[in-house]
């Protein structure tokens, strides 16, 4: 296995290809993330091949923390420029939370049990953050933010749209009046924190290159 990992990471023509022809790698196991990243990647000339790394869940108080180590300890397995993405809902009348606990709360209580958490609250204020971490041999960990504020639906979740993925059915933008999960792709792309990220990322890269 050793042998196998220090075979790949020998192989500095394939960095230098995937720089020289804009490919990178995604590492995600979320391919509505995937999704959503490709559509706006592709036509600015990025190839994105989405990969799974199998790691250790990075626990941290911080995205932008849990975004660089997970970049770092995908790097260090196949040695060739990549990004990873943590996302984060923030909701005001608790502090934040879930915030960088987003994942274990989604897979626990869900969209239901965020709902029942802000049974009677009047300030339903929340904001989406992305950070997208990119890492190559020649740049280390770089980071990228994008973030958008809306609010938490009433009572129900709304559209089923990218198979209602995550808190997309609860979370409205502000300034609109469809949830994420009513939205096409295309109007998510134009407003999300991930599309917000993602877009900073492209304008570095397509300098570098
Ligand atoms: P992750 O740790 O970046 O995968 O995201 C934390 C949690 O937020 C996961 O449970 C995702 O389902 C959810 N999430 C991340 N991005 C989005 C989004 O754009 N819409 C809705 N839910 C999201």
């Amino acid at each position: 296995m050793l042998k196998s990992v220090n075979k790949i990471c020998d192989c500095a023509n394939d960095a230098d290809f995937q720089t020289k022809n804009k490919v990178i790698l995604f590492i995600s196991g979320n391919f509505h993330k995937f999704e959503e990243v490709h559509s706006i990647l592709s036509p600015m000339g990025i190839t994105v091949g989405m990969l799974r790394v199998k790691g250790e869940e990075i626990q941290s108080d911080n995205n932008n923390e849990i975004a660089k180590k997970s970049a770092t300890e995908a790097f260090n397995k196949c040695c060739l420029p990549l990004i990873v993405e943590d996302a984060g809902l923030f909701i005001d009348a608790h502090e934040g939370f879930p915030g960088p606990y987003s994942a274990y709360v989604y897979k626990t209580i869900q969209n239901k049990g965020i709902l029942k958490l802000m049974e009677n609250i009047q300030n339903r204020k929340a904001t989406f953050h992305s950070t997208i971490a990119y890492y190559s041999r020649k740049t280390g960990p770089l980071l990228f933010e994008g973030q958008i504020e809306g609010k938490i639906t009433l009572t129900e979740r709304r559209g089923n749209n990218n198979s209602g993925f995550g808190f997309d059915p609860i979370f409205q933008p502000a300034q609109s009046n469809k949830t994420f999960a009513e939205m096409t792709l295309k109007e998510k792309n134009c407003v999300s924190h991930r599309a917000k990220a993602v877009n900073k990322f492209a304008q570095w890269y397509n300098k570098q290159t």
